[in-house]
């Protein structure tokens, strides 16, 4: 089984110096350009995710943009609605925003106001965990709109930077760095 994550590992490539000097970047594309390594990603997320939560959670919401890749799918497996967190001036519409900091930058991050309900179990999605300040801006957003977050679930999380201390509600990774 530990099989199917040395694989999805070995598909994970790293840049030193990108996208700024002294950051290490773990790319997830290479995973992409298998489809069976995608799909191996995916069977581990809702196993996960079923065993956790089963049938209660109502929305999956991904981050802005790799968050979006592994998003979508989840929420078209499971039969349930996908809402988008995106870096401010991308969605129409009445929006809340939140500024966040990251490792290597600061976004304002945005949800349509009306896009989750009050009393909604969400779990949100990204591809990585690095200081964790983008899904705390994000956890934030979603509890803005009275909704529930059960669990933020990322593919990898750096577990240097101590991310996950940032973010106000339990985080699920299937690897770390
Ligand atoms: C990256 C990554 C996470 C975030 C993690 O996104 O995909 O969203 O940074 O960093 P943090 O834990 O330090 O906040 P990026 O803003 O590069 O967006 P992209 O997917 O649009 O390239
Ligand atoms: N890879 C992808 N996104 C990131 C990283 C990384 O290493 N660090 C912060 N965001």
């Amino acid at each position: 089984v530990s099989k199917d994550l040395d694989y999805i590992k070995s598909k994970i490539t790293k840049h030193e110096n990108f996208p700024k000097e002294g950051v290490l970047f773990y790319d997830i594309f290479p995973a992409l350009r298998d489809s069976k390594c995608l799909d191996m990603i995916i069977t581990r997320l809702l196993s996960h995710i079923y065993d956790e939560f089963g049938n209660k959670v109502d929305v999956i919401c991904g981050l802005d943009s790799r968050g979006f890749l592994f998003g979508t799918v989840l929420s078209l497996r499971m039969g349930i609605a996908f809402v988008p967190i995106r870096k401010k001036g991308k969605l129409p519409g009445k929006c809340i925003s939140l500024k966040s900091t990251k490792e290597y930058g600061s976004d304002v991050l945005e949800i349509q106001s009306d896009a989750i309900l009050p009393g909604q179990s969400v779990i949100l999605v990204d591809d990585l965990l690095a200081t964790g300040g983008t899904l705390n801006s994000s956890v934030q957003l979603i509890q803005f709109l009275n909704a529930t977050v059960l669990e933020c679930i990322v593919i990898i999380e750096l577990l240097q930077l101590k991310g996950r201390d940032k973010v106000p509600s339990s985080v699920f990774s299937l690897l770390s760095f």
